[in-house]
């Protein structure tokens, strides 16, 4: 007997850790600075593996995790990665799903410092996701800062994540990434063209933390908040008598915000919810979750309306909105959508729930959501610019730690290139590619007919001067000295009179088509930017072979 019950024992166990009921298709979650060869289970069941595979910059350091709170994970919060190098650094998931499909990410970024490098100094600076601008984060001494936004992957199925320096000196850390995909009809009413930002979501009826499993997502139900503060007795917990229970609303938020609630126990008194504004400053939305938890009698009525209000502390500029009256269905859960509350860095904001007149109850609350739309999602730089830089970073093995969007979200560009950021998908016009170590031959990278500049001097690019080099149609300099290519210098180039070529520094290279004759075809003419006709006229070679003439020539052209 004993034997059977240890054995079902077991059973249970196995049977409750192999069924985990993930309903995201995409469940990843990332200990960042942590060895990926050692995945990690937490109490939740969830399982973390290390960043290896998704970033290739950056230090990994080891934090003190103590006093973590409920909901975190100790092991997850003790390794973190740092980025001490580098404008932008990025992590970049491959989610491989069906290309065709528009699904939506919620994204969750996290930051535990602790003072890990002993510096007492907890950093800011920039979150960025898919050439977007995120946030901008401030991080705490002690308590874990996390971050989140919800948006669609409708142009690929790469995730990537940046974070910027906007401080010198203080370099971007992160301490866990976690993505997990949502069904596309939650918060499917902000149009998939643009983000949300959560600024908070918070349970009042429970007080231990709610996520997943509960969660099927993953969204972190917090149970703090101003209503969980309220310390003159006449906030209540009030646990739900509905026998059974069915959340049956499109955001599918959890069964388990709606088992306590939290009430008035004064009639005539009202349940408020405060924020003041921070950044971004931007119209707040939020989700409010209702749940009657009595079975009413036909004498009993719970109506109430909600009152949005907007002041200043300064000028007493109010603004007043009312939506109502809410009734609270039993056995089922409501939600209420409140729009567009304007804030600005002085402007704060408050919602009441008023019992309405003719109530005899109350009012109650289970939970509630705020968030901001972000700004239309960025297309993302020029394909073809992206695809180009794809086969430099494919040939060159020192390119290839670069991810993320190349220009975006501007002006964090990779260090090595620069870019016409004026429309939401750039063009790349500077390749800076000098001084980087680069050996071999140079791919075909001509798609990128927005270049203006390319330098490439002091690598080790050998073979003939590629014809495609010519034919850009606004290059105006073209830098190769100091590699070690051979041959002739191809007639695309000899013909291009706007162009500027510097090759001096490669020995191997022929100038025998360089007759004095011709000029036309052979020499080609230094441009003049601002006046591309006087350029015909110059007289002087641009092709520079020798160490001597670089010091005229720079002295013309104030390079260097
Ligand atoms: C921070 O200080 C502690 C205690 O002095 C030391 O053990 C640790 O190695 C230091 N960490 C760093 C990153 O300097
Ligand atoms: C309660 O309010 C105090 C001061 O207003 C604040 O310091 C504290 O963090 C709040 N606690 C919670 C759980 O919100
Ligand atoms: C209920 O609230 C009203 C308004 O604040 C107050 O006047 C009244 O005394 C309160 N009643 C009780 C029983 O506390
Ligand atoms: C409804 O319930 C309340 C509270 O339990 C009770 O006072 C009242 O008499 C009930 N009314 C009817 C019609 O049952
Ligand atoms: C009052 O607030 C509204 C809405 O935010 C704003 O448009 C208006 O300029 C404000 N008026 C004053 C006097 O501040
Ligand atoms: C917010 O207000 C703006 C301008 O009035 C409107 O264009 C936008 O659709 C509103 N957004 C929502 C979510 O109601
Ligand atoms: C490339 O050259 C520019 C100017 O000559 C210089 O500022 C830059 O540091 C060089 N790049 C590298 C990677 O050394
Ligand atoms: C050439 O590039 C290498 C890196 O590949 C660098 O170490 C060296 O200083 C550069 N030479 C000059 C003259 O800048
Ligand atoms: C330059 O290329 C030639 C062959 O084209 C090769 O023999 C030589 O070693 C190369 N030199 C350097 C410095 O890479
Ligand atoms: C000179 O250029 C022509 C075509 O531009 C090429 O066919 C020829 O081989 C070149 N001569 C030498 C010596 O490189
Ligand atoms: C360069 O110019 C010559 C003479 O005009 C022409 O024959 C040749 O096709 C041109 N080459 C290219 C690559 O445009
Ligand atoms: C060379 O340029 C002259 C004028 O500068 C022009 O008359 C002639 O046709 C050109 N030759 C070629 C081959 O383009």
């Amino acid at each position: 007997m004993r034997t059977l019950v240890f054995v079902l024992l077991i059973l249970f166990l196995v049977s409750h850790q192999s069924h985990v009921p993930v309903s995201a298709k995409v469940f990843l979650s990332i200990d960042c600075g942590s060895s990926s060869s050692d995945p990690h289970t937490d109490i939740r069941s969830i399982v973390w593996v290390g960043d290896n595979q998704y970033v290739k910059t950056g230090v990994a350091r080891n934090v003190i995790a103590k006093d973590i709170p409920d909901g975190w994970d100790s092991h997850v919060m003790s390794t973190l990665r740092e980025f001490p190098t580098r404008k932008k650094n990025c992590y970049s998931l491959d989610v491989n799903e069906d290309s065709t499909k528009v699904e939506r990410v919620l994204v969750r970024a996290s930051f535990y410092y602790n003072n890990y490098d002993n510096k007492s100094s907890p950093p800011n600076f920039q979150l960025q996701f898919n050439g977007n601008f995120w946030e901008n984060v401030e991080t705490s001494m002690t308590e874990i800062v996390y971050k989140e936004v919800v948006y669609s992957l409708n142009r690929g199925n790469t995730i990537t994540i940046c974070l910027s320096q906007t401080w010198r000196d203080l370099s971007p850390f992160i301490s866990a990434l976690e993505v997990r995909s949502l069904d596309s009809d939650i918060y499917g009413y902000v149009d998939s063209n643009h983000p949300l930002m959560f600024m908070r979501r918070e349970t009042y009826g429970s007080d231990t933390i709610v996520r997943y499993p509960e969660d099927d997502w993953d969204r972190i139900w917090e149970p703090i908040g101003p209503l969980a503060n309220i310390s003159d007795g006449d906030v209540i917990r009030v646990k739900n008598t509905s026998p059974s229970f069915k959340v049956d609303i499109a955001d599918k938020v959890p069964e388990a915000l709606f088992t306590t609630t939290l009430m008035r126990k004064n009639i005539s008194r009202p349940l408020w919810i405060s924020g003041n504004i921070g950044s971004p400053q931007l119209p707040r939305h939020f989700n409010a979750y209702f749940s009657e938890v009595i079975k009413l009698n036909s004498t009993q009525k719970r109506l109430f309306n909600i009152l949005v209000f907007t002041y200043d502390d300064g000028n007493g500029n109010e603004t007043l909105r009312e939506y109502g009256p809410i009734i609270p269905p039993y056995g089922h859960a409501l939600q209420v959508g409140i729009t567009n509350v304007s804030v600005d860095s002085y402007r704060k904001y408050e919602i009441d729930l008023y019992a309405a007149d003719d109530s005899n109850l109350p009012p109650l609350i289970n939970a509630l959501e705020e968030y901001v739309i972000g700004d239309k999602l960025v297309q993302g730089t020029n394909s073809k610019d992206v695809n180009s830089l794809a086969l430099l970073q494919k040939s060159f093995i020192q390119l290839q730690d670069w991810l993320g969007d190349p220009c975006l979200p501007s002006p964090y560009t990779w260090d090595w290139v620069e870019c016409d950021s004026n429309t939401d998908s750039p063009r790349v016009t500077a390749l800076y590619l000098n001084d980087s170590g680069l050996v071999g031959i140079l791919p075909d990278f001509s798609a990128m007919n927005a270049l203006r500049f390319i330098d490439l001097h002091n690598n080790s690019l050998t073979q003939t001067i590629p014809d495609f080099l010519g034919t850009f149609p606004n290059l105006v300099v073209l830098n190769l000295e100091d590699n070690n290519f051979s041959g002739a210098i191809p007639s695309s180039i000899w013909n291009n009179t706007s162009l500027k070529l510097m090759a001096s520094g490669n020995p191997n290279l022929s100038i025998n088509n360089k007759t004095s004759g011709d000029r036309n075809s052979t020499e080609p003419r230094i441009p003049s930017s601002s006046n591309k006709k006087n350029s015909i006229e110059l007289t002087i070679p641009i092709i520079i072979l020798g160490s001597a003439i670089i010091q005229t020539l720079d002295n013309i052209f104030g390079m260097n």
